[in-house]
């Protein structure tokens, strides 16, 4: 009988690491599994309203453990979020073709006024990984609901987006999305904002690249890329009905990083003050580790692109004031 391999956390010979994932749609179950092969956590619970839902996806995954790792995937509720160390939160409507995700404001904070309680209750000290639309929203209702620090109140913000526009980029110039340094920043959403001017190709920045590798630099190319990035999702959802692997992936980068440690500059969402407007979540490079999120470099953005980041933040307050918050 073929021994199932055990998940890095037991052969690490480190605490059995549980992480919840609330909602077991097509993102929180593409999540799960993605969590599953990573080998990183011992344990997987799924909590959904909708139980039997809940019930068919842990009973699959389960059948994928044997032959993965030895990760035990369970349907439970919030009193199993007790010693997680994250709860990733997926649950709520999700855009339909022609929606934007702002159109979601209203049912999903309604949502999370039913599940953010119960997880601090049961869980007071694990970390809030936000990914249900729109998540600079609800990340910043969230944040209050919980009474959490911010570090722990974390939304996957723009790191899909900027995973989006590295590929984007990587096709563009033929070389390997790792090459390329580039990130957008702000609201995970319409008013979104590629930072060109830090922008980077083997430490040059794009110009300078172009010029020794001996081709145009076209930033009409550039910016028709970043409306690519930006109405992917819109793209996709017109295709498929939804999105999955790519937020999966982002959200699983971001437990990566905290159970390991890694300290990495994710552009992920948290509540701070951004260039004036206070307290609201939006996504800047950030340090994330096992204490969560921490903001520790500030961005030298040209005026323009400053505007842009204020303009994002105040209209997600007021979307967050007309909701109550
Ligand atoms: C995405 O960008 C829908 O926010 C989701 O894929």
């Amino acid at each position: 009988m073929a021994q199932n391999k055990e998940s890095s956390t037991m052969k690490a010979g480190l605490n059995p690491v549980k992480v919840v994932v609330v909602g077991t749609g097509s993102v929180g179950s593409t999540t799960a599994y993605t969590l599953l092969l990573s080998g990183m956590v011992a344990e997987i619970v799924l909590i959904d309203i909708n139980k039997d839902k809940a019930d068919g996806e842990g009973m699959d995954l389960n059948h994928a453990a044997p032959m993965t790792t030895d990760c035990r995937v369970y349907v439970g509720d919030y009193p199993d979020c007790a010693n997680a160390a994250i709860v990733i939160i997926t649950g709520g409507a999700n855009q339909k073709p022609g929606q934007t995700r702002m159109d979601l404001a209203a049912k999903n904070a309604k949502i999370m006024q039913e599940i953010i309680p119960n997880i601090v209750k049961n869980a007071p000290d694990t970390i809030l990984l936000l990914a249900t639309n729109p998540v600079d929203v609800l990340t910043s209702i969230s944040y209050k609901l919980s009474g959490f620090p911010a570090s722990r109140v974390i939304g996957s913000g723009t790191l899909l987006d900027s995973a989006r526009l590295r590929y984007n980029l990587s096709k563009y110039y033929n070389i390997s999305s790792e090459s390329i340094g580039a990130f957008i920043i702000g609201e995970h959403g319409d008013s979104e904002l590629p930072v060109w001017s830090l922008a980077s190709i083997a430490g040059m920045r794009l110009r300078d690249y172009c010029e020794k590798s001996n081709q145009k630099f076209d930033q009409d190319a550039l910016e028709k890329i970043f409306e690519k990035t930006r109405s992917a999702a819109y793209d996709i959802i017109k295709r498929k009905g939804y999105t999955a692997y790519g937020i999966a992936a982002g959200l699983v980068r971001i437990v990566e990083t905290i159970l390991k440690n890694e300290g990495s500059l994710l552009t992920v969402s948290t509540v701070g003050d951004y260039f004036g407007v206070k307290q609201v979540a939006l996504s800047v490079p950030t340090k994330v580790d096992r204490t969560g999120a921490h903001h520790i470099v500030g961005l030298s953005l040209d005026d323009n692109e400053i505007e842009e980041v204020k303009k994002s933040g105040q209209n997600i307050k007021s979307v967050c004031s007309r909701l109550g918050f």
